[in-house]
């Protein structure tokens, strides 16, 4: 495995490489989520790029971006075990100069919901994902469901700007219990990781009214949130692919969505119906 910081040479390497190439962009603190989609980009493709960045661009005033889990020397193991070829670890400086050009969010899909809660997080996370797209050049790019309002906007943005990748969503990987795996699940004490299996019974609820076909987004919506009463709820949202909200649920095109906070961890998940 090569470990690459400059953002020039990788892409001089990978414009040797003959073969396609599977992308995994990530903030490291590696889980089995992500060594899933870097299984996944390595059996679908020649030759597979990870990225670890912690992406200051996409953290607003007063979240987590010091404190977030860094584990360099253990997430250099797990690629290097994982078989990755290239592992790129590029400074904050090597990837922002100053008075650049930008891109924002959509105005709508891109404030509502998690854009709410976070103003202008989701411009900092397409800014980084075209550099990361440009450099790398991948011919597919692994992302996560679990933030399915992330992967949303990613297609969008290679849709608007005829981006040359494919992106391939990856389901969501959960503990035993059901938590979904985060990287920042590390942050919950026993009794708020505890709370935060509500997340997941809400979502059980949910699945199972569905299945009952006996009910409207709202009557879903509700018995959801009275399971999350212990959690502080930022929204429950039932919206089709397109992230339009729906008042009954389409089989085959919906997501019900959860953004709640355990303890001071903001947690994130979802089910598609
Ligand atoms: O999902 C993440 O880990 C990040 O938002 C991403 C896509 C790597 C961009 O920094």
């Amino acid at each position: 495995m090569r470990v690459v910081h400059s953002p020039l040479e990788l892409q001089s390497l990978l414009k040797e490489e003959p073969g396609s190439i599977g992308f995994v962009p990530t903030m490291g603190a590696l889980h089995l989520g992500h060594r899933t989609l870097i299984e996944t980009a390595k059996k679908e493709n020649d030759i597979t790029v990870v990225s670890i960045f912690v992406n200051p661009t996409q953290f607003l005033e007063g979240e987590d971006l010091d404190a977030y889990p860094r584990k360099e020397e253990a997430d250099q193991k797990i690629c290097e075990l994982s078989g990755v070829d290239y592992l790129f670890y590029p400074t904050v400086d090597a990837m922002y100069g100053e008075d650049e050009v930008s891109l924002n969010a959509p105005d709508v899909r891109g404030y509502i919901m998690e854009g709410t809660s976070r103003p202008g997080h989701f411009s900092g996370v397409l800014t980084v994902v075209n550099k990361l797209l440009n450099i790398v050049n991948p011919t597919r790019a692994y992302f996560g469901k679990k933030d399915a309002q992330q992967l949303m906007l990613i297609e969008t943005m290679v849709a608007n700007l005829f981006m040359n990748v494919e992106i391939v969503p990856m389901d969501t990987v959960r503990e035993k219990d059901g938590l979904a795996m985060s990287s920042r699940n590390v942050y919950l004490s026993e009794q708020e990781r505890e709370e935060a299996l509500n997340i997941i019974k809400s979502l059980r609820i949910a699945t199972q009214m569905v299945m009952r076909k006996e009910c409207t987004a709202q009557e879903i919506n509700e018995a959801m949130l009275e399971v999350l009463k212990p959690l502080e709820v930022e929204y429950v949202s039932i919206v089709n692919r397109a992230f339009m909200p729906l008042t009954k649920v389409e089989i085959g095109n919906t997501i019900i969505l959860v953004e709640a906070i355990s303890g001071s961890t903001r947690l994130l998940d979802n089910i598609w119906i």
